[in-house]
C-alpha cells in the first residue's frame, strides 16, 4: 500500500472514531424520546389538529400512516412496534379499531378530509387478508375523498405477500410496494431468524411490475450479524439484478432495549462495528452507484427515473415519520397502535400496548398518550434539521439573529469543515459528498434539546 493510501484510511478511521456516536434518525424534531409533555394535552392536540386542519382549506389534502402491527414470526434484528402471532383472528378487531379511530379523527376534522397520502406499514401489512385491506381502505373512504394526485403505498414482506394482494391493493389505488430483503446470505438470515430466499423476492418482484406498481422499492441493511463484504457485494448485485427503483440501504441500528425481540441467533461481539460497518457501508454505496442508484438523502438510493428522485431534485423532498416522501403535507394523521401524528405545530404517539389501544378507543376517544408542542424555536431547528436530510444543506437568513445567538452551532460546524463534513458560508452549509454519511452528526450540531440534556440511558443507536 502506498503513503498516500495508508494516510487516507488513517484519516477515514480516525473520523470514525470521532463521529461515531449515539445519535437521532430525525424522522421528526424534536426526537420522540426529547418531547416535552409538560404543554401539551389531549386538548391542545385536538387544536393544533383542526387549527392545521383550516389552515390548509382542505385542498392540500392529508397524510394517513396505518400501522398494521402483526407479523407471522419475529425477526431478532427488528427495532418496530409489533406483535408476533399466527392466529388471523386478529385481524377483523384490529382492522374495525383503526377504522373507528378514523371516524373520531373525522367527527373532530367536521367536514371530509382530502386524502393526499396513504401509507400502510408495520409490522406487516401483508399479514392482512385481501378481504380485510379492501375492508380497510374502503372504509378509510366512507368519511374521506381522495386527492387528484393521491400517493398511496404499502410495505410487503416478500414471504407472505401473493399475488392477489399486490393485485387488490393495485385496484384501490395502490402504485408502490415496498419490499422488505435485508440480506440474501443465508448465515445473516439464519442468525436475524428471517429465512427468505432469492426467489421470493424475485417473484414479488415480478408480479408487482406485471401488474403495474410504479415505483417498488427493496430495503436492505449494512451491519447485520455475521454480514460481510461479500455478502453486501452479493446482496447489491441480486438486487441490481431485479432493478427496484428505489432502495433503502439501512445501517442496522442496534437497539437492544427494545423488548420483545426473542431469543437472538447472535451475540453483541458477531455484529460488525466502526470501520468494518463503514466499510460494508462504502462497498455498497460504489456498488450502487455503479449500478445507476443515486443517494437522495439519508439511507436511500432512487433511480433517476423514480419520483424519488425528481422530488429530490426539484428541492421537493419530504422526510416524516414515514420516511422520505415525494411531497409534503401539513397533516399526518397516524393510525393504529403506536402511530405518531403531526400537526406541524405539533406531535402526537398513540399507545403502543395493542389491549390499551383498544380499551381508550372504547371510550369514544383517540388513543393518544403522548406528545408535543412545538416551539418557535424547534419549529427554526426543524426546518434547518429537514432541508439537511432531505438537501444535504440549509440556510439560515431570515433565522440569522437566532444563530448568531448560539456560537457553539458554528463553532461545531467549523470543526466539521475542517474535518471535511460540508462547506460553510456565511449564512448556509453545504453537506460534502464525504460528509454525507455523517448527515446525522451535522443535524446533531442543530439539536439544542440534545446539547441541552445528554441522554443518561441508551435512546439511540450509533451514528455508524
Ligand atoms: C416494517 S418492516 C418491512 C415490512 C415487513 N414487515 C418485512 O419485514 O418485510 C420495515 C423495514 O424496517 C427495517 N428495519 C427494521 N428494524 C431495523 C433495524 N433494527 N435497523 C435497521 N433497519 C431496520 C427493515 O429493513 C424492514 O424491512
Ligand atoms: S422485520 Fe418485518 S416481519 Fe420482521 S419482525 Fe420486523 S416488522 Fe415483522
Amino acid at each position: 500500500m502506498t503513503i498516500d493510501l495508508l494516510k487516507f484510511f488513517a484519516m477515514k478511521t480516525s473520523l470514525i472514531q470521532k463521529y461515531n456516536v449515539p445519535g437521532p434518525r430525525y424522522t421528526s424534531y424534536p426526537t420522540v424520546p426529547y418531547w416535552d409533555e409538560t404543554d401539551f394535552s389531549y386538548q391542545n392536540w385536538i387544536d393544533t389538529l383542526k387549527k392545521t386542519f383550516i389552515e390548509s382549506n382542505n385542498k392540500e389534502g392529508i397524510s394517513l400512516y396505518i400501522h398494521l402491527p402483526f407479523c407471522e414470526s419475529m425477526c431478532t434484528f427488528c427495532g418496530c412496534n409489533k406483535r408476533i402471532t399466527k392466529n388471523h383472528d386478529v385481524e377483523n378487531p384490529y382492522i374495525e379499531a383503526v377504522l373507528k379511530e378514523w371516524s373520531l379523527y373525522c367527527k373532530i376534522l367536521g367536514e371530509k378530509p382530502v386524502i393526499k397520502e396513504i401509507h400502510l406499514g408495520g409490522g406487516t401489512p401483508t399479514f392482512f387478508s385481501t378481504k380485510n385491506l379492501e375492508d380497510l381502505i374502503n372504509g378509510i373512504f366512507h368519511y374521506a375523498t381522495k386527492a387528484k394526485n393521491y400517493e398511496f403505498s404499502f410495505e410487503g414482506h416478500p414471504n407472505n405477500t401473493t399475488y392477489a394482494h399486490l393485485k387488490k391493493l393495485y385496484d384501490l389505488g395502490f402504485r408502490r410496494v415496498s419490499f422488505g430483503v435485508q440480506d440474501y446470505s443465508e448465515k445473516v438470515q439464519k442468525a436475524i431468524h428471517r429465512e427468505q430466499p432469492f426467489h421470493n423476492v424475485a417473484k414479488v418482484t415480478f408480479w408487482a411490475r406485471e401488474i403495474g406498481y410504479t415505483s417498488i422499492g427493496h430495503d436492505i441493511i449494512f451491519g447485520l450479524p455475521f454480514q460481510q463484504e461479500k455478502d453486501i457485494i452479493d446482496t447489491i448485485e441480486k438486487t441490481k439484478s431485479l432493478q427496484p427503483d428505489r432502495l433503502a440501504f439501512y445501517s442496522y441500528a442496534h437497539v437492544p432495549w427494545i423488548k420483545g425481540n426473542g431469543q437472538r441467533g447472535f451475540k453483541d461481539e458477531d455484529i460488525p462495528r466502526d470501520e468494518e460497518k463503514r466499510r460494508l457501508y462504502e462497498i455498497g454505496k460504489e456498488l450502487l452507484y455503479e449500478y445507476d442508484y443515486c443517494e437522495i438523502g439519508m439511507d436511500h438510493f432512487a433511480l433517476k427515473t423514480d419520483s424519488l428522485f425528481e422530488a429530490f431534485e426539484n428541492r421537493e423532498l419530504h422526510r416524516n415519520f414515514m420516511g422520505y416522501s415525494a411531497s409534503k403535507t401539513q397533516l399526518m394523521i397516524g393510525l393504529g397502535v403506536s402511530s405518531i401524528s403531526d400537526s406541524w405545530y405539533s406531535f402526537a404517539q398513540n399507545e403502543k400496548n395493542l389491549e390499551d389501544y383498544y380499551q381508550i378507543l372504547e371510550w369514544d376517544r383517540l388513543p393518544v398518550f403522548r406528545g408535543h408542542l412545538l416551539s418557535d424555536e424547534d419549529l427554526i431547528i426543524r426546518r434547518h434539521i429537514l432541508n439537511l436530510m432531505c438537501q444535504f444543506e440549509t440556510s439560515w437568513q431570515e433565522s440569522a439573529h437566532y444563530f448568531e445567538e448560539i456560537p457553539q452551532i458554528l463553532m461545531q460546524l467549523e470543526e466539521m469543515e475542517k474535518d471535511g463534513l460540508l462547506s460553510l458560508k456565511e449564512k448556509s452549509i453545504h453537506v460534502t459528498e464525504k460528509g454525507k454519511p455523517y448527515v446525522r452528526n451535522i443535524c446533531m450540531a442543530f439539536d439544542m434539546r440534545l446539547k441541552r440534556k445528554t441522554p443518561e440511558t441508551a435512546l439511540f443507536s450509533m451514528t455508524i
